[in-house]
């Protein structure tokens, strides 16, 4: 990672910027160097660190959908300091209302890292703008061992979070047009491909 991408990273963490964990990190950068998609969605920017380190690691084009006005001016500047601007698109709004608006699109990689109590209600918006050959990956679906590992759940207003993405996980693996992976890498990782 440039140094630039570390002193963001830091920045992210002082602040209280949720941003991926280190090994998200290193598998969405794998996905990218590997697979080289050539369109990336992104669902939840906040200060486009994530979105740097794929587009760091490919020559893909981003889409990046943010509702946060202090997000997305910081994110302009990491993407303009890092060379990135003219390969980024940022939507502004909440992403249930933005979405629909990208239908007839399609991207080989789907990052969801948005709203988790709206992961479930986000699959059937997600799934048009998905290419025959490409991944989804969704963060954060095991929510701190609260989903499927049995941790205890830490707070009464997590027990809600931690339902819908239990929702979210069963509604992905019984749908038999896909093939989905629950990975433990950081804080969860679902990857969703169409079967062949
Ligand atoms: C976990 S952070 C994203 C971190 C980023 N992917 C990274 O790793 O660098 C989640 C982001 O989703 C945004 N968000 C939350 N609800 C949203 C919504 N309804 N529509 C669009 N963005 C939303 C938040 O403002 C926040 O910036």
């Amino acid at each position: 990672m440039n140094e630039y991408l570390t002193n963001l990273e830091k920045y992210a963490r002082e602040y209280k910027i949720p941003v991926v964990l280190p090994n998200t990190r290193e598998y969405l950068c794998n996905l990218c160097k590997t697979k080289q998609p050539k369109n990336i969605l992104e669902i939840g920017m906040a200060i486009g660190f994530s979105a740097s380190c794929m587009l760091d690691s490919c020559d893909a084009n981003i889409t990046c959908l943010e509702v946060s006005k202090p997000n997305i001016l910081r994110a302009v500047e990491t993407f303009s300091a890092l060379g990135f601007s003219p390969r980024v698109e940022i939507i502004e709004g909440d992403c249930i209302k933005t979405l629909p608006t990208l239908l007839g699109r399609e991207y080989d990689l789907i990052f969801l890292d948005g709203p988790k109590t709206q992961y479930v209600d986000m699959i059937d918006m997600i799934l048009p703008l998905l290419s025959k050959d490409g991944i989804w990956v969704s963060d954060n679906v095991l929510f701190r061992g609260m989903v499927r590992d049995g941790a205890p759940i830490s707070e009464p207003r997590f027990v809600r979070t931690a339902r819908l993405l239990e929702d979210f996980l069963e509604k992905l693996e019984s749908n038999p047009s896909l093939s989905t992976q629950v990975l433990h890498t950081g804080d969860g990782l679902s990857v969703v491909q169409y079967k062949r």
